[in-house]
This record gives C-alpha cells, sequence and structure tokens, in this order.
C-alpha cells in the first residue's frame, strides 16, 4: 500500500514538474470535472470537449473557483459532439493523453432509448479512438464499466470472466472493449480502458430519472422525501470514490506500453448492500445537521440490474500500482458537505 501510493505520488510530481496536454471528453460531467480539476491543479495543459448532454457549464464554473487564474487559462473547453467526428479531430489535436469519458450513462437511460444511447456510446467512441489514433496521441485511457460482467455469477469480478450483457448500456461499454482490442491489433494503437464500479463524489448530479443512488437517495434525505430500494435492498456494489477513479486515470495514462491493451476494474474490492448504503448515508448526514428519520420504502427491482458486484483490482494494483485512497466510509465522508452544501 505504502510503495503504491508512493507510485502515484511520483507520478503527480513528474508531471507537475513536465506538464502535459490532456484531452477529457466529457469533462463537464461528474468524473470529467473531478479530472479536469485535478489535472490543473497539478499546473497540466487541458483541452476538454463536451456537448452539455448531461453535464453542466456549473461544473466546470466549480472547478474554475477551485484553481488559481492561472491554471484556469491552462484549460481550453471546446463545445462539441463525439458523434461528430471533426470535433474529435480538432479536440485531439497536439493531444498528449486522452482521457475519454463522454458517453450517456445509466443503464435505465438505454432501455428507455436504445438508440441515442448506441450512437453517443458506440459511434462516438469509434469516432474518438479514430480521432486519437490519427493524432497519434501517447495514450488512450476509456471509460469501461462494471456492467460488461453481466450476468457473469462469479464475485469478485476478475476481468477475464465476463456474462451476457443485460442491457443496451452494457453492450456499448462492451463494444467499446471490443473495437480498442482490434485497434490494437489492426493499427497498433494500444489503450487502456477502466472498468469503473459505481463512482461516486462531488459533482454527480442528483437531479433527473438516471440520476445514481447516492445522490439521488441524498438529495431525498436532505429534501425529506421517500428513499425508494429496488428489490429487497441486499442487491450490492462496489460503491468507488471519485479520487480512487481520479488515480486509476492518470496511472493509465502514464502507464508502459506492456500494461496496454488491457481494461482494468477501477473500485475498492468491497461489497456495500443497499440496506447498508441507507444507514450509512443518513447517520452521516445527521453528522452535518440533517436529520433523516423515514424508512426506506421497498419496490420492485430494477430491469437490467446486476445482482451483486465487486471487483477483484489485484490486476490493477499489479500492472499500474493503482491503491485506493478511500473506502466507501471515507468517501462518503468526504463527499457528503458537498451534497448539504449544494442541496441545502
Ligand atoms: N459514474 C459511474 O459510476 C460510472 C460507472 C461506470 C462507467 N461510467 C462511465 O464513466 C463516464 C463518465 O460518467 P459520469 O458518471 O461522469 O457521467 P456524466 O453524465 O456526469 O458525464 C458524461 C459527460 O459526457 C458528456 N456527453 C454525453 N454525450 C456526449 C456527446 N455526444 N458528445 C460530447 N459529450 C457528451 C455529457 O454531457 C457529460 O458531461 C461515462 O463513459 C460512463 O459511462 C461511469
Amino acid at each position: 500500500m505504502i510503495q503504491t501510493q508512493t507510485v502515484y505520488e511520483q507520478i503527480k510530481q513528474t508531471l507537475a514538474n513536465e506538464p502535459k496536454t490532456w484531452l477529457i471528453t466529457g469533462v463537464a460531467g461528474f468524473i470529467g470535472s473531478n479530472l479536469l480539476e485535478t489535472l490543473l491543479l497539478l499546473n497540466q495543459k487541458v483541452v476538454g470537449l463536451d456537448n452539455f448532454a448531461t453535464g453542466f457549464q456549473h461544473n466546470l464554473d466549480e472547478v474554475q473557483s477551485l484553481v488559481s487564474a492561472q491554471q484556469w487559462q491552462g484549460f481550453t473547453f471546446i463545445e462539441g459532439d463525439i458523434r461528430n467526428l471533426a470535433d474529435c479531430q480538432a479536440a485531439c489535436i497536439g493531444i498528449d493523453y486522452v482521457l475519454h469519458q463522454a458517453a450517456l450513462g445509466s443503464v435505465p437511460r438505454s432501455i428507455a432509448d436504445p438508440i441515442n444511447t448506441n450512437e453517443t456510446n458506440i459511434s462516438g467512441f469509434l469516432n474518438m479512438l479514430t480521432a486519437a489514433r490519427d493524432a497519434k496521441v501517447a495514450s488512450f485511457t476509456y471509460a469501461a464499466s462494471s456492467s460488461t460482467y453481466g450476468d457473469h455469477p462469479a464475485l469478485p469480478k476478475v476481468e477475464d470472466a465476463i456474462g451476457k450483457p443485460l442491457s443496451p448500456y452494457a453492450v456499448t461499454k462492451y463494444v467499446n472493449e471490443l473495437y480498442a482490442d482490434v485497434f490494437a491489433r489492426t493499427y497498433d494503437f494500444n489503450t487502456i480502458g477502466l472498468r469503473y464500479f459505481n463512482i461516486f463524489g462531488k459533482r454527480q448530479t442528483p437531479d433527473g430519472a438516471y440520476a445514481a443512488v447516492i445522490p439521488k437517495w441524498t438529495a431525498a434525505m436532505i429534501a425529506g422525501d421517500a428513499v425508494y430500494i429496488n428489490g429487497d435492498g441486499d442487491t450490492s456494489r462496489d460503491f468507488n470514490f471519485i479520487e480512487n477513479a481520479v488515480q486509476a486515470n492518470i496511472l493509465s495514462a502514464t502507464a508502459t506500453d506492456e500494461a496496454k491493451n488491457e481494461v482494468y476494474n477501477v473500485a475498492v474490492g468491497g461489497r456495500t448492500t443497499l440496506n447498508t448504503l441507507f444507514t450509512a448515508l443518513h447517520e452521516n448526514l445527521a453528522l452535518n445537521g440533517v436529520n433523516y428519520t423515514q424508512e426506506a420504502v421497498y419496490r420492485d427491482f430494477r430491469a437490467g440490474d446486476v445482482r451483486h458486484s465487486q471487483a477483484d483490482i489485484s490486476k490493477i494494483q499489479n500492472a499500474l500500482g493503482y491503491a485506493p485512497q478511500f473506502d466507501i466510509v471515507q468517501g462518503i465522508e468526504k463527499a457528503m458537505p458537498w451534497y448539504v452544501k449544494f442541496l441545502g
């Protein structure tokens, strides 16, 4: 642990001494804006691409308020669409490292609207892959997903053992991996896919029908509204705090060639049920001055949801020196004051 944390610290030091130019697609979103914040604080140059489909100008404004004026000058924003190859090509000019985050997330959104999810997540992905290959960027890291494990029953999830996808969203994220692998074989363009497991933290939106569980429940608790649990509450996830995911991206971007053309789980390696999460959230809110006394309301299981999810993270630990610095409890402690301030 001590040794691997040092790998991340060393890489950040090297980047601070020798700044690079990064492209973050989906920069106005949750994960993208957190990547932006960390990279600007390290005095990197960053190009951001977003069409505000699910991202927000206020996320960018918040990052601006957290960095110096000089650091903010290192950021160039392109309002554009990954479904448009020309936008991807323009964004890739002069880039060292690509962190491709733009996509339409959410399993239920993809069930409601598979065509739009497909166009952004597959055609848009292929545009970005092609533009980045042609621009000869030094590395290309993309947001893959734990949904790719589909109906495979094994726990914890090991990268090589995947099942059948359970939703259109899962199909798109798996197809990303297939394209990435084919680009390695046919064009010698080697990428890294990060299979995120339920990332949470500041700037993850609580709004909308497709909000993730932690911001959605936290917002409901702050508002005094009912919290709905889909199913019996024993459904479990490997919730991972955003700063661990940022670490994984920075390690991936700067990885050696031997570590490329691979996919890696990005998680903590823990498993928390929805019932436990419900308790953890309202107990933590109480520490932040918000008392929520209602019981959870149970309703039907949600279509397309995986029942249990927990990652084996040994592959990314060994290959990239990844060492999660926050478990779910520490992550909730760090995230909650932001939600109370943002929603209060
Ligand atoms: N948050 C998680 O737990 C999680 C888990 C697994 C995978 N992922 C993946 O991580 C990535 C980032 O997710 P997030 O949670 O930050 O979601 P998000 O919705 O906050 O961010 C996605 C961003 O992509 C942008 N975008 C969407 N379509 C676009 C298009 N056609 N052109 C340009 N920009 C576009 C959105 O406007 C948004 O800013 C996504 O690829 C998602 O599938 C996230």
